[in-house]
């Protein structure tokens, strides 16, 4: 079981305890455009205090200063901090080392090790570690097991904690992510490793607890007696731009729906834990995952959706279409776009579907969670053109919350118009610099897993994931419908809605 602190993660809190922070893979794409990005944040808003060091270990050989200034390059240029103010940078550039190193190389853990030691003595540091995976995953097993037999996995002391953060993917099907977190439990017990879903860091992505569990209104209705369908989609402009390799053995299934969107799924679904702790929260998300019927092969074949972009324009510009990408094969079937209808087995949920989308290069960049809610039993109006109540969770870009209803038309007929009632975190709240790395990294210092992943959701999610990578990797001639940049996905999307009497509501 992970720590059971409650969870309190105030982003930017008080300072928390002295600390070392190894940065596995820091001169990768991850860790300088979000991780060192996100510790900046934290540092400058003092929730680093002033004891902590962050040591860089990859292979690329560098020293310190390179280190600092590549880094500093990369974090200038990150939007979702603002501007990086010179001084601020600099203070923060003195805590950054730099080790280079092959990931399975005994000696270079010894290095390490000693680096360690040496840092936390001149800084007294006291001991408290936390080991962040921003590597490739294939290295993850090769560190986990260097980090155990150099003795790093334990705590050096009663009172000081060793933690560990691993990206996503964490596997790339049920058998090699019960591999891993064999592994990983070999070495680190389950209390201390942070599998993160950045997903789970954004504010608006919280907030649907917050919506659901601190308000009377909407959690009446938030069941199968009401709700007629649950839509989230997770649509990208973006291609797959220098990932191509990457991305050519993983494809959306894997990248964005057994991670993101059955995150979404989860919260959506979930009962109301007993308390806001990392327990709690997991067991609960767990049996969401568990009550989601498993896919078979009709399933497959009848409720999802796989497609591939084609070239097309977006923004009025001409794009190249997937296989033309480079590190792609031109004959390439891995999918970039992926539509589901996942139906959840339980009192709450029996028969009402949840639409799940996302893919690359769609229209707009958006992600939202969208509820209907079932017409009004009888409509006493001559006017009957009225569009099913919705309430719309809009994650990003833009912030807010909005519900929608019918009202009287101006004038003298009785005509009815569909309006919205709109909350903008913007406005709501202000423009407060958030990460949703910096809140996960936050909760790590503080011991708090509550928005971390547990071995076992993160398998529950593999085996939903898994028959769906088996039927397609079966079905070697099947086609992968193709849809042009800048569309809505294939026409096959669309129809897996119609066939229920329903559309998509595209953002
Ligand atoms: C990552 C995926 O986990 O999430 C990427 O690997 C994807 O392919 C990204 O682009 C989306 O994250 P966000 O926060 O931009 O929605």
């Amino acid at each position: 079981m992970a720590e059971d602190t409650k969870r309190t993660g105030s982003l930017y809190g008080g300072a928390a305890e002295p600390c070392a922070v190894v940065l596995f893979g820091a001169s990768g794409d991850l860790a300088k455009r979000k991780v060192i990005p996100a510790m900046f944040d934290l540092a400058n808003h003092n929730s680093l205090g002033s004891r902590y060091v962050i040591v860089g270990f990859a292979r690329t050989p560098m020293s310190d200063e390179n280190f600092r200034a590549t880094a500093g390059d990369a974090a200038k240029t990150m939007s979702e901090i603002g501007p990086v103010d010179p001084k601020q940078w600099d203070a923060f550039a003195s805590a950054l080392y730099y080790l280079s190193g092959d990931y399975s190389d005994p000696q270079a853990y010894e290095q390490l090790a000693k680096r360690l030691i040496q840092l936390e003595a001149d800084k007294k540091l006291g001991g408290n570690r936390l080991f962040y995976l921003s590597t490739p995953p294939e290295v993850y097993p090769h560190i986990v097991e260097q980090l155990g037999r150099a003795g790093l996995a334990r705590p050096s002391s009663p009172n000081s904690w060793v933690r560990i953060i691993i990206e996503k993917p964490f596997g790339r099907d049920l058998a090699t992510a019960k591999e891993l977190n064999k592994t990983v439990l070999d070495v680190f017990e389950e209390k201390q490793v942070y599998r993160i879903d950045h997903y789970l860091g954004k504010d608006t992505v919280q907030n649907l607890l917050v919506l659901r569990f601190s308000n009377g209104i909407f959690e009446p209705l938030w069941n199968r007696n009401y709700v007629d369908c649950v839509q989230i989609t997770a649509a990208e402009t973006l291609g797959v731009e220098r990932r191509g390799g990457f991305y050519e053995t993983t494809g959306a299934l894997r990248d964005m729906i057994q991670s993101h969107v059955l995150q979404l799924t989860s919260l959506v679904a979930v009962e109301p834990p007993a308390s806001f702790d990392a327990t709690s929260v997991q067991n609960e998300k767990l049996k969401v995952l568990q009550s989601i019927r498993p896919f078979n092969l009709e399933m497959v074949a009848q409720s999802v959706v796989r497609g591939q972009y084609a070239p097309g324009q977006l923004d009025g510009k001409h794009l190249p279409g997937y296989r033309e990408e480079p590190g792609v094969s031109q004959t390439s079937r891995t999918e970039t776009f992926v539509a589901a209808c996942l139906l959840i087995d339980n009192w709450r949920w029996a028969g009402v579907p949840f639409y799940l989308r996302t893919g690359k290069r769609l229209a707009t960049r958006s992600t939202e969670i969208m509820i209907q809610f079932k017409c009004a039993p009888h409509i006493v109006f001559r006017d009957r053109a009225i569009e099913p109540n919705r309430l719309i969770l809009n994650i990003q870009p833009e912030e807010g919350i909005s519900v929608s209803f019918g009202a009287k038309r101006p004038g003298t007929e009785m005509r009815i118009g569909n309006v919205n009632m709109n909350f903008s975190y913007k406005e709501g709240f202000g423009e407060a610099s958030r990460s949703a790395y910096a809140t996960l990294v936050n909760d790590c210092l503080r011991g708090d897993a509550t928005l971390f992943d547990r071995g076992d959701n993160v398998e529950a999610a593999w085996s939903l994931v898994d028959p769906i990578l088996d039927v397609w990797s079966a079905a070697k001639s099947a086609k992968v419908p193709e849809y042009p940049t800048g569309s809505w996905g294939p026409r096959e999307s669309d129809l897996l809605l119609e066939r229920d009497g329903r559309r998509w509501l595209n953002p």
